[in-house]
C-alpha cells in the first residue's frame, strides 16, 4: 500500500476518547522496548512519526495514528517493564482488555516480540488472551536485522514454539531498521482490513 498521507489523532486514555469514525484498527501489543513505535514508522516511511521512546513504561496511553484516511494504527504502551508502579500496571491492564474486548473497529492485533530472544511469560500470556477471545492477532518477530540471516530460521521456530503457535502459523520476519518484511506485512494488513 502506498502511504501517502499519516497523521497523529490522539493518545487515548480512556474509552471515550477513542476515535468515533469506525475506521479499521490495527492494534500492536508488545513488551516495553521491543520496537512497536519503530514498527509503525517503518510501515509508514516516516522517520519518526511514532514516538520511540528512551523512557520505557513511561506512556499508559493508546496512541492513535490515521493512515491514508483509511485506517488507524493503535500503538500500546508495552508491558513487563519492571519500574512500572502497580497502579499503573493495573491502569494498563483495564485500559488494553477494555480495547481488545469492546473495540468494535479492531481489525487486527500485531504481537511484536524480538527475534533475538524466546518470547517471555508476558508474550504468552497476550498471546494465550488474544486467542481466548478469539481476536485476529498476527505475531511479528523485529529486529531481524540484529541476527545473521543464518540463525532466522531457528529463532522463528523457538517463537512459534514458545507461543504455542498452531502448526503451519509462523510469526512474520521483520526489521524496522532494514525494512525486511514492511511488503509483506502491508499485503497482510490489507487483507485484514478489507478481507
Ligand atoms: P515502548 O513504547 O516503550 O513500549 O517501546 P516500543 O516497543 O515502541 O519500542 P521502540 O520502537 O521505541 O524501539 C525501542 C528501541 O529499539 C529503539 O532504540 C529503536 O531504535 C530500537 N529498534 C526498534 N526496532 C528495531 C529494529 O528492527 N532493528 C534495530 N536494530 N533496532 C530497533
Ligand atoms: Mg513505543
Amino acid at each position: 500500500m502506498k502511504v501517502t498521507q499519516a497523521e497523529f489523532v490522539i493518545s487515548a486514555a480512556a474509552p471515550h476518547q477513542f476515535p468515533q469514525d469506525a475506521l479499521p484498527e490495527i492494534a500492536l501489543a508488545g513488551r516495553s522496548n521491543v520496537g512497536k513505535s519503530s514498527l509503525i514508522n517503518r510501515m509508514l516511511q516516516r522517520k519518526s512519526l511514532a514516538r520511540t521512546s528512551s523512557q520505557p513504561g513511561k506512556t499508559q496511553t493508546l496512541n492513535y495514528y490515521r493512515i491514508n484516511g483509511q485506517l488507524y494504527f493503535v500503538d500500546f504502551p508495552g508491558y513487563g517493564y519492571a519500574k512500572v508502579s502497580k497502579v499503573q500496571r493495573k491502569k494498563w491492564g483495564e485500559l488494553i482488555e477494555a480495547y481488545l474486548r469492546e473495540r468494535e473497529p479492531l481489525r487486527l492485533v500485531l504481537l511484536i516480540v524480538d527475534l533475538r530472544h524466546a518470547p517471555t511469560e508476558d508474550d504468552c500470556l497476550m498471546y494465550d488472551w488474544m486467542q481466548h477471545y478469539d481476536i485476529p492477532c498476527l505475531v511479528v518477530a523485529t529486529k531481524a536485522d540484529k541476527l545473521p540471516r543464518s540463525k532466522w530460521q531457528k529463532h522463528i521456530r523457538l517463537a512459534q514454539q514458545t507461543l504455542g503457535m498452531p502448526e503451519g502459523q509462523q510469526p512474520l520476519l521483520f526489521s524496522s531498521e532494514s525494512g525486511l518484511g514492511r511488503e509483506e506485512l502491508w499485503s497482510y494488513l490489507v487483507e485484514a482490513i478489507h478481507g
